[in-house]
């Protein structure tokens, strides 16, 4: 049986390359159809979001069903964390009761590792705050890789709020690892990450210079909801500066395809046309590939136990 060289997935650091591969192969594998829809069979997973959540949760969800898992939800906000119970105590009611994996998403930096110190059973990590969000980055990799045919070679555009953006902190730790890729972060000032935080990345404040050369532009949202007490910036404002138009798509290669992890806000960070774009839009194929990828990691953990 394949294994992983980890017991929960927490973020993209503590991977190593080959097990990003793996989990990359074997959803790869999942998306061309070759799926055995009792390999989770009897496992019962729970779905822990602390934070809002559309398509991450219905993602675990589906995938652990289309293994044959049994899933619950909690419902955080009728909760007794609600009562004002503690991340311990909820956390040792929850491992009392013997899960097979928990899937966990809190805003709070370190709860997921907190998570994985309490859980006997393997810890999921499905958003931390402006930290990680690994299993996004796996099937973004997946993405890229069945869109393009590779996972070398080619040069990626990551473009918004780079500063609040757990996608593009997985992302870039993850395609760092993989190595062979050109990674270009385009944010302006008061959105950029901290000059010291990535090695080997070229930074831009325009898209007009950084789209030059790319074959993946990756648009982000700007994360409002994490920014306390810094300027927001003005939707329009912000489209005219750092939107991604038709034309300054043709800036990017020929044929470059267009990423976002959604929810998207259009015509703030990504013009509506450019998102209903089908032979350039890889949106669709995220979301599809992100079952696929949940599928692989809760296999993997659970089964590689
Ligand atoms: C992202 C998230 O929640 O981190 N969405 C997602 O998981 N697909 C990005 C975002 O919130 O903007």
């Amino acid at each position: 049986m394949t294994k992983l060289s980890v017991k929960h997935l927490l973020d993209i650091e503590s991977l190593t390359r080959q097990d990003i591969l793996t989990i990359i192969d074997t959803a790869d594998n999942y998306a061309n159809g070759h799926v055995s829809l009792d390999k989770l069979s009897r496992r019962i997973i729970l779905n822990t979001f602390f934070e809002n959540s559309t398509r991450t949760r219905l993602s675990f969800e589906m995938a652990a069903k289309k293994l044959g898992a049994q899933v619950m939800n909690m419902a955080v906000e009728s909760s007794s964390v609600k009562k004002g119970e503690s991340m311990l105590d909820t956390l040792q009611t929850l491992n009392a009761m013997r899960p097979d994996a928990l899937v966990i998403r809190h805003r709070e930096h370190g709860t997921q590792e907190f998570a994985a110190s309490i859980m006997d059973c393997p810890v999921i990590n499905a958003g931390e705050g402006s930290r990680a969000h690994p299993t996004q980055a796996l099937l973004d990799a997946l993405t890229i890789k069945r869109a393009l045919g590779r996972l070398e070679n080619f040069t990626i555009a990551i473009c918004g709020d780079i500063a609040h953006s757990r996608v593009a902190r997985s992302n870039i730790v993850l395609l760092q690892k993989l190595g062979g890729i050109k990674i270009h972060v385009i944010a302006p000032a008061s959105l950029a990450p901290n000059a010291d935080e990535f090695e080997n990345i070229e930074t831009f404040t325009s898209l007009e210079e950084g789209l030059v050369g790319c074959d993946i532009v990756m648009m982000l949202r700007i994360q409002k909801e994490r920014m306390d007490g810094e300027d927001v910036p003005d939707d329009a404002a912000y489209f005219q500066q750092l939107g991604l138009t038709e034309d300054r798509l043709a800036l990017a290669n020929p044929n470059a395809y267009v990423m976002h992890p959604g929810p998207m806000n259009r015509d703030v960070e990504i013009a509506a046309s450019i998102a209903d774009m089908e032979e350039r839009s890889l949106i669709p194929q995220q979301v599809a590939n992100g079952v696929f990828t949940r599928m692989a990691v809760q296999e993997l953990l659970i089964n590689g136990q």
